[in-house]
This record gives C-alpha cells, sequence and structure tokens, in this order.
C-alpha cells in the first residue's frame, strides 16, 4: 500500500546523492505506486534558485541515471508521465544549514505546500557532508522541526559515515538523541536496500534446511567479500581521509556479518531483528591489528583499463597512509560460532566485482575415498552471491562415471534471474518506504553503531602504518593470502560464480 501522507525534506538537495540515488529511488516508488497520495518533495541548499529552476535542474540531471540504471539491469526507459507526475511535487527552498532562519523559513514553507498549519508528518533526509549531520539535527530540534503535531510524526534519515571513530560516533549518537528520540533516528545503510542482502534472513530461516547445519560442528569457516573494480573515481578528498576501513567494514561489511551469524529472531519485528544483529557484534572481540592486512593499491590494469596509482589520485597526498582495502579475521564468542573464523575483505581496483559470503564446511569425517587421489581436494562450499549476479551456489563432490571410486568437485547454482524479475532499483527505494512507513527494521540503531566501531578501533588505532602495496586489477596484497594460509585456508578465487 502506498505510504501515509508526508513531506520529504531533503537537505543535500543539489548533491550527487540527490540525483544519482535518491530522486531515481522515488521515481521508482512512483512507478510502483508507493508514494503518498499526499505527498511533497522540498529540497534545500544553500545555492540561490528557484523551484521552477530546481525542478529543470532535476529533470535533466536524474533522467541519465534512471535509464543508465534501467540499461544495465535491462530495462531501461524513462516514462515521463510518472517523472513529471513527481517533480510537479518538488519545491525548493535556498539556506544556510548553520544559520537557524533557514530552519525556521523551512517550518513555514512545509505548512505552505502541505496546506497544514503543523505541518503534518514530515521525513527529513540528510544527504549531506557527515560533519553536518550533527548541527543540522541541533537546528532541526531547536527550530521546533522535531516535535510531533498530533497525529503526525517527525523522522531523520542520517546517512553513513556515522562518526569515524568510536568515540566520535558516540559523540555524535549523544548529540542527536539530545533533540529527538531514538525512534525518530533512521541511520542508513544502503547495503540492507539491496533485496540479496535481505534475502539472507530469509534463506536462513524461511528454509528447514540450511540452519541445523549453520554451526560450528559443520563450519570450517566464513569467508566475506566486497571486491570493487572501481578506484577513487574523483572522491580523493573524501576516500583519503576515510579508506576502505571506515568505508566499508563497520558498516556494509558488518551488515553481511550479523545477518550470516544472527540467532534466529523470534520474529521479523524491528527490535526482535535488530537485538539478533547486535548481539553478534557484543559477542565479537575487538580485531586484533596482528589479523589484519590494510593495502593500497599502485599503477595496474583492471578489466582493460588502466589505473593510476592510489598516490598519483586528485586530492590523495603522494605518501598516503590511507588503505584502499583492507582483510582481517574476527571471532565470534558465543554457543554457535566459538573457534570459527570470519574472514572479511574489502577493496577497490580489484581484479572482479565481487560482492559474497562464502561459507565453507569441515571436511567429511572419514577418508573412505581415500587412494582415490581427490578425496582430500572435495570442498564444500555454500555461496551467497550478492554483487553483480545475484544467486546461490553449492559445491559438493560427485562420483566420476566409471568403474573405478572417484570423486569430483561440482556446483549447483541457483540465479535469481532465473526465477524473478528484478526489477532495475536503486536499494534506496525499500529504505526510503521503510522510514516513511516507520519500520526500522533495515536501519541502524545508536548501539550497533557503536558496537561496529568497537570492533574496528584497535585497527584504526594501529593504522599510522604504511599499507602494503597491491597491483591495481589483482586480488590484492600477497599478506591477505598470507593472513588465511597460516591457518591452513586460502581465499576464493574473484569473480568465480
Ligand atoms: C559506499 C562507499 O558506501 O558503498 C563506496 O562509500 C562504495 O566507496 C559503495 O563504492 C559500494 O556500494 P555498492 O552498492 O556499489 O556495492
Amino acid at each position: 500500500p502506498p505510504a501515509p501522507a508526508c513531506t520529504l525534506v531533503i537537505f543535500g538537495a543539489t548533491g550527487d546523492l540527490t540525483h544519482r540515488l535518491l530522486m531515481p529511488a522515488l521515481y521508482n516508488l512512483a512507478r510502483w505506486k508507493l508514494l503518498p497520495e499526499r505527498f511533497a518533495i522540498v529540497g534545500v541548499s544553500r545555492k540561490p534558485m528557484s523551484s521552477e529552476d530546481y525542478r529543470a535542474d532535476l529533470t535533466e540531471r536524474v533522467r541519465g541515471f534512471i535509464t543508465a540504471r534501467g540499461t544495465e539491469a535491462g530495462g531501461g526507459f524513462f516514462d515521463a508521465a510518472t517523472w513529471d507526475g513527481l517533480v510537479s511535487r518538488v519545491s525548493y527552498l535556498s539556506g544556510d544549514l548553520a544559520d537557524l532562519e533557514t530552519f525556521a523559513r523551512l517550518k513555514q514553507h512545509v505548512a505552505e505546500v502541505t496546506g497544514q498549519r503543523d505541518g503534518g508528518s514530515v521525513l527529513f533526509y540528510l544527504a549531506v557532508a557527515a560533519q553536518l549531520f550533527g548541527p543540522t539535527v541541533r537546528q532541526l530540534g531547536e527550530a521546533g522541526l522535531m516535535r510531533e503535531p498530533e497525529g503526525a510524526w517527525r523522522r531523520v534519515i542520517i546517512e553513513k559515515p556515522f562518526g569515524h571513530d568510536l568515540a566520535s560516533a558516540r559523540a555524535l549518537n549523544r548529540e542527536i538523541l539530545t533533540s529527538l528520540s531514538e525512534g525518530q533516528v533512521f541511520r542508513i545503510d544502503h547495503f540492507l536496500g539491496k533485496e540479496t542482502v535481505q534475502n539472507i534472513l530469509t534463506f536462513r530461516f524461511g528454509n528447514g534446511m540450511f540452519e541445523p547445519v549453520w554451526n560450528r560442528d559443520h563450519i570450517d569457516h566464513v569467508q566475506i567479500t566486497v571486491a570493487e573494480t572501481v578506484g577513487v573515481e574523483g572522491r580523493g578528498r573524501f576516500y583519503e581521509a576515510t579508506g576502505a576501513l571506515r568505508d566499508m567494514v563497520p558498516n556494509h561489511l558488518f551488515q553481511l556479518f550479523t545477518l550470516v551469524a544472527m540467532e534466529p529472531p523470534i520474529s521479523f519485528a524491528p527490535e526482535a531483528v535488530r537485538d539478533k544483529k547486535q548481539e553478534v557484534l557484543l559477542a565479537t572481540p575487538p580485531a586484533s591489528p596482528d589479523a589484519v592486512v590494510r593495502g593500497q593499491y599502485r599503477a595496474g590494469r583492471v578489466q582493460e583499463r588502466t589505473m593510476a596509482d592510489y598516490r598519483r589520485e586528485p586530492d590523495v597526498a603522494a605518501d598516503s597512509r590511507t588503505e584502499t582495502f583492507v582483510a582481517l579475521r574476527l571471532g565470534i564468542d558465543n554457543w554457535r560460532w566459538a573457534g570459527v573464523p570470519f574472514y572479511l575483505r574489502t577493496g577497490k581496483a580489484m581484479t572482479h566485482r565481487d560482492t559474497e559470503i562464502a561459507i565453507r564446511f569441515k571436511q567429511a569425517p572419514l577418508a573412505l575415498f581415500r587412494g582415490t587421489g581427490v578425496e582430500e581436494a572435495i570442498e564444500n562450499w555454500l555461496v551467497l552471491q550478492l554483487q553483480p549476479d545475484e544467486g546461490i551456489s553449492l559445491q559438493f563432490g560427485a562420483k566420476v562415471p566409471g568403474p573405478a571410486v572417484r570423486l569430483d568437485t561440482v556446483k549447483m547454482r541457483f540465479c535469481y534471474k532465473d526465477f524473478f524479475k528484478v526489477e532495475p532499483s536503486t536499494g534506496y527505494e525499500t529504505l526510503i518506504y521503510d522510514a516513511m512507513i516507520g519500520d526500522s527494521t533495515l536501519y541502524q540503531r545508536a548501539d550497533m553503531i557503536e558496537a561496529g566501531w568497537r570492533i574496528v578501533q584497535p585497527i584504526i588505532d594501529a593504522a599510522d602504518r604504511d599499507p602494503v602495496p597491491y597491483a591495481a586489477g589483482s586480488a590484492g596484497p600477497r599478506e591477505a593470502d598470507d593472513l588465511l594460509a597460516r591457518d591452513g585456508r586460502a581465499w576464493r578465487p574473484l569473480g568465480d560464480h
């Protein structure tokens, strides 16, 4: 059903996130008839501009992102009627977020566009630089915009990065929670908007045959990989101060980590699910710096494309110590997982784009096939492939036809697109819709954010050394292989779908 009547206020309305993801997501929600019937969008940014000019500018900029995404996913059309219907609900307000007066005008503006004196329900989206999160929320509070009118709600979506270490994340939570209640805060992690990430839960808990073996008795170890082929792509200023660890690990990789490791929740209610995810983080000891590898890419070729040395990217220091790759080993001290290593890795400029969770099962207890020459080689893997092609594969041993008993490795593979019509989407659709209906299941709670930072804090504290180099277009530094080799294990090859 369509979301209830509300206004969406976007701070950072002329920014890349708004053009590339938010507006295309709203366009999709409009196509799917999930937007409220009474709905308005207010863009707020510093640049002086009329609403009319803003609408024209949006139309020009967003169209390309809608069609591009469609093409990539096999669709590829721009429905002018849907877009016109959406953009006709958009208005613009220019103002400085440091200025309380901007928020007084915003209050007035929302009352005008909604025709409601109290402004009704409002969702504020902070698509602004991270250092503005705290101050903007404070202004919203001071302007009285977070007070919920009778029968209406006020909510804030906060983008990542949420803090840059444990202390700053705590401080930001404290600051935000002086102006609003936890129930009003929606901390986004766009990985949770991905269908395939949500599907981890249905796969595990909607089926009877996987959970019984989903534990230390049967699982040898787990590998979580988010490999990207892209480099820094002009985001040098942001990336140089952030690095692969902060950019990806306590947020995106930990979503995959907690979903794969959590206990079954008693229901799919937001707190039931979030409590179980949080328990995983609480049971995970802080990373040990000697089980961490930080890497930085050097010039190389990534799939036919020449990539410059990271240190030669614009806005990157010539002696930069920022990592573009990180691999680490974690463990979970609980009944289900004690002794099972979880290896996590993520990097830019790698050989393949590949996001997957790979579960390696223990060897069969008895080498019945001794002497056949292959028994040691049979590896049982269950791989949840999340990007680029969504699917699940199972690798096991089978008998090679013939009179002799010989085993070989075979693979069974399920592809989403063989069974479902996958609509081209940004991943933000579900998240925006959920915030409108007040479902916070796919959002981060204050304590989850802090628990994530606590685990990676020792890596941040020990990051004053040069990362090890790896060639762009490789699978990461050799040291990352050594990390697993020390435990008698090896990474799965990238792009091996
Ligand atoms: C973002 C990071 O949060 O996630 C980027 O800042 C990264 O550096 C991106 O490329 C990956 O997301 P996706 O959806 O492209 O896999």
